[in-house]
């Protein structure tokens, strides 16, 4: 039987940590798919399929491995694709709490259900999506932090922020910068507002 295994996360952005822990990955499992969690509730910074798009990109060297999005629970996108695990990355003690917290929660609503956990190279140990994304967005560099592809993608992200005078720009932002072009003052007032409330909210 074939060894079939899930990489959950948000991956908002994909950073060289979990690109360490595909390839360690895409060794002991003959198939992996990195799967994108698609949450309505979190206000990311890259939109699914911006997401989706750096991690097809990132991995396309990788013969056994595919990107997908799922929502929902994660154990039941696990059976949907016939996954027998799930593959998560411990960095530090802190990671640890939380990881078998949510590790125990899925075995409780899936048992045949295994979570690999992988530790990644000690040098990205420190290295979270989180912490890339308020680099970048306060213009520090992320050159060693991140593939060459996503610090282009943060760039980008950080000239359209800062040519509209905001200090974060979301991915959910493209569709205000379109209407903008069109009418740029009515497009204008009602996200300024919506912009605060998300940068106030956004957490990890
Ligand atoms: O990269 P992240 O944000 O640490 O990934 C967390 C993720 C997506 C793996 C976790 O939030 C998750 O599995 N969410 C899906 C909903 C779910 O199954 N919740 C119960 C988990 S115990």
């Amino acid at each position: 039987m074939k060894r079939k295994a899930i990489y959950p996360g948000s991956f908002d952005p994909p950073t060289n940590g979990h690109l360490d822990l595909i390839e360690r990955g895409s060794k002991i499992f003959d198939e992996l798919i990195v799967a994108i969690l698609r949450n309505p509730e979190k206000d990311p910074l890259f939109s699914v399929s911006e997401r989706r798009q750096m991690l097809e990109s990132m991995t396309g060297g990788f013969d056994n491995v595919s990107v997908d999005t799922f929502h929902g629970l994660t154990v039941d996108y696990a059976l949907r694709v016939e996954a027998q695990a799930i593959l998560r990355g411990i960095r530090a003690i802190s990671d640890y709490e939380y990881e078998l917290q949510m590790a125990l929660m899925n075995r409780k609503l899936q048992p045949g259900l295994e979570t690999v956990f992988m530790m990644p190279a000690a040098k990205y140990s420190y290295l979270s999506s989180r912490l890339v994304r308020e680099v970048a967005q306060l213009g520090g560099p992320v050159d060693c932090l991140v593939p060459e592809l996503v610090v282009q993608k943060l760039r980008e992200k950080m000239d359209v922020a800062n040519r509209f005078g905001d200090t974060y720009a979301g991915a959910h932002d493209s569709e205000a910068r379109a209407a903008e072009r069109v009418a740029p003052e009515r497009a204008r007032e009602p996200k300024t507002q919506e912009r605060k409330t998300k940068s106030r909210k956004r957490k990890s």
